[in-house]
């Protein structure tokens, strides 16, 4: 049984303020009898992870808000060097000391707002296996590329330069993958669930010829782009959705809750 993630990105909102209101929230949830407990109850036992990924201003108001080990905090983005002369940039050492079990790498907005490269992100998601933190490697075709019939053509050359040097058991244990159609991102149209579910099929079956059995069954892989309490049910049935990584629903603590709840 792969154990499920349920992921907020929280992108470019939620203040070092904000992002201490809301895990103070959902720290209260989890102790309430509002379906918070058997969810609590849930990620403790191993069956859900719940993952929150503020902006770095807020990685520590979110960490020292925690009141249990149910929440994992995620960073958005990384630099692969470890330090040096990269003004602005955040290095995977300092991700880690902030407290971040995760790191998002190579999410639609990193590609195609800031024009991060297939050669960018597999040096970013090699340097991110190397650190502390674990890597959610996001892909995903644009509106283009879908109705042009290329979806599987991109999907496979973005997994394929990303993972080309990886072996088995770091592609098992230690990445998780995110299917994130750009044009289900914040447009309020999600992909249908026999969509999602065969990408999602796809990329596992891409996982499956390269690394075999074994790491392909244990990859986890999530779905994103415009997911709500209404669609994480369904989503969630399909067999090779292990997740969501969603975006706008989890800025809103009830609504990334009755998520969490979908996912029991
Ligand atoms: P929305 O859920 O707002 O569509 O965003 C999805 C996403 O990009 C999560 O990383």
């Amino acid at each position: 049984m792969r154990r499920k993630m349920i992921a907020g990105n929280w992108k470019m909102n939620n203040g070092p303020a904000a992002a201490e209101d809301f895990v103070s929230a959902l720290e209260e949830w989890f102790a309430s009898d509002r379906g918070g407990k058997r969810s609590a109850d849930a990620v403790s036992s191993g069956r859900i992870e719940i993952v929150l990924a503020p902006p770095f201003t807020s990685i520590a108001s979110a960490v020292a808000a925690r009141r249990t080990n149910l929440i994992d905090i995620a960073a958005q983005n990384a630099h692969h060097k470890r330090g040096g002369a990269f003004t602005g940039e955040v290095s995977l050492p300092m991700i880690e000391e902030s407290g971040c079990k995760y790191v998002i790498i190579g999410h639609s907005e990193r590609r195609h707002v800031f024009g991060e490269t297939d050669d960018a992100l597999e040096k970013k998601l090699i340097a991110t296996l190397e650190s502390g933190v674990l890597p959610i490697f996001c892909v995903g075709e644009t509106l283009d590329e879908r109705t042009s019939g290329s979806m599987e053509k991109v999907l496979s050359s973005q997994l394929t330069s990303a993972w080309s040097s990886l072996t088995s058991d770091v592609i098992g244990e230690m990445v998780v993958i995110a299917y994130e159609p750009v044009w289900a991102i914040g447009t309020g149209k999600t992909a249908s669930d026999s969509d999602a579910e065969d990408a999602c099929d796809f990329i596992r079956t891409l996982a499956y010829d390269k690394f075999g059995i074994a790491a392909s069954d244990s990859l986890r892989i999530l779905y994103g782009g415009s997911v709500k309490p209404e669609n994480s049910g369904a989503l969630l049935a399909q067999s090779d959705i292990d997740g969501l990584l969603i975006g706008g629903a989890s800025l809103d603590v009830e609504q990334f809750e009755k998520i969490i709840e979908s996912a029991l």
